[in-house]
């Protein structure tokens, strides 16, 4: 039985049980089907909990893992929706519990149980991951929705690898009230939260790079002081563009897929090139990037949760950094957050044509969200 959801903004409706209900699939050919799931899931787990989804948002992660050798499995990573069950034997102190009004991500993973994907009308989280969130009354959840994996990956780059504090959110670190930042990519979903979040922070000058289209936008988002002879020795390329790390080998030659990367042409040698004379010489620039840089180790590779792939041991302390963030965000929308425009897909065959376009770079400046259950 299909039912409509709810308002954005809203209380949650009460959960009729949505079955069928259609999920987005990736082979391990790295094509996109739909399948129809007839059974619902159930928390197998005492960790476990069953969120009915409302909301899903595409991000070009959901095709590039299949690059990173990640498939078989229901796509999809941040959502919106509201817990519908937990388990039995769940502790009576459980976090969430049935009707909480949630947001998150979804745990990445090479053929993860089909259960785990966002792209579907229902998934299960599980607590050990932390990446549930209650989702505050007055966050909407159309706005909400995109929000987890951007915040808590750009909040890795500023206030783990660049070692910035923010003490209203309980995180020590740097003071950058006379640092500049260099967000190279401003209108991706990095580089929007990133933005906001070095605003948040007290950055003196944080400096930005976009097409001409998306300018106006972002100037509405930004501090508002100018530079005044400030050393750029901070950096973070959202994009990394033009390095071949991830990403087809469009026009190369079979066998030889490097051959035409020109790193010198690349947006994580461009973001080098930009800071200020003799920073990198005198070993005080600090660099981020989204993706892995192989061709220059001086870059840190963010990562959207430092529990995940063995992290949390080699950096003691950074996942709970994010989670504060994402947390102190959300708590604090309507003061420091403005969410970036979205457009809105309910039908199944579209959502696969977006998740491409997502990945091809056909959008700008823009969050396309799945509706679910997707018809
Ligand atoms: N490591 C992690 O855990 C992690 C987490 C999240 C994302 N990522 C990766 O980070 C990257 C960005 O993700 P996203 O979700 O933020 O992407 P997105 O929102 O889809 O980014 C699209 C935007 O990128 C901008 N862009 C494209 N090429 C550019 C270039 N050469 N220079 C400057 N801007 C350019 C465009 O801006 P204009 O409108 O100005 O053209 C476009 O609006 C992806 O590769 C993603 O896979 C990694």
């Amino acid at each position: 039985m299909a039912q409509s959801s709810s308002d954005p903004g809203n209380e949650p409706a009460s959960d009729p049980q949505i079955v069928p209900f259609k999920a987005v699939y990736l082979d391990s050919e790295g094509s996109i089907s739909i399948r129809s799931i007839s059974d619902l899931y159930k928390p197998e787990l005492p960790s476990q909990f069953l969120i009915r989804v409302e909301y899903s948002a595409i991000n070009p992660g959901d095709l590039r893992h299949f690059h990173m050798g990640l498939h078989s499995f229901v796509m999809g990573y941040d959502y919106v929706g509201t817990v519908v069950s937990t388990h039995p034997d769940s502790s009576s102190d459980f976090p969430f519990k049935k009707g909480d009004a949630v947001m998150g991500m979804t745990f990445p993973g090479h053929a993860r149980p089909i259960s785990h994907g966002a792209h579907q009308a229902y998934l299960l989280a599980d607590l050990s991951h932390n990446l549930t969130f209650h989702r505050p009354k007055s966050f909407p959840a159309i706005e909400a929705v995109g929000f987890t994996s951007p915040v808590q990956t750009a909040a890795d780059a500023i206030f783990n690898i660049l070692g910035i504090g923010l003490p209203s959110a309980d995180l020590d670190g740097d003071d950058p009230s006379e640092k500049a930042l260099l967000i190279w990519g401003g209108a991706s979903a990095l580089g929007w939260a990133s933005i906001q979040l070095a605003k948040a922070a007290g950055f003196k000058c944080i400096f930005t790079t976009a097409s001409r289209k998306s300018h106006a936008a972002l100037r509405e988002i930004r501090n508002s002081a100018k530079k005044q002879g400030i050393i750029l020795s901070l950096a973070f390329d959202t994009v990394c563009k033009g390095t071949g790390i991830f990403e087809p080998p469009v026009g190369a030659e079979e066998g030889n897929p490097k051959q035409l990367v020109d790193f010198a042409k690349s947006t994580p040698s461009l973001t080098k090139s930009a800071l200020s004379e003799g920073v990198v010489e005198r070993g005080e620039a600090k660099l981020a990037s989204s993706l892995p840089i192989l061709q220059d180790s001086e870059f840190l590779f963010v990562l959207f949760s430092r529990k995940w792939a063995g992290e949390e041991g080699k950096h003691p302390g950074w996942w709970q950094r994010q989670e504060k963030v994402v947390s102190w965000v959300s708590e604090n929308h309507e003061a420091v957050w403005k969410p970036m425009p979205v457009k809105v897909v309910d039908n199944a065959e579209e959502s696969v044509k977006a998740i491409q376009a997502v990945f091809d770079g056909k959008y700008s400046l823009l969050k396309v969200l799945l509706k679910h259950p997707l018809t």
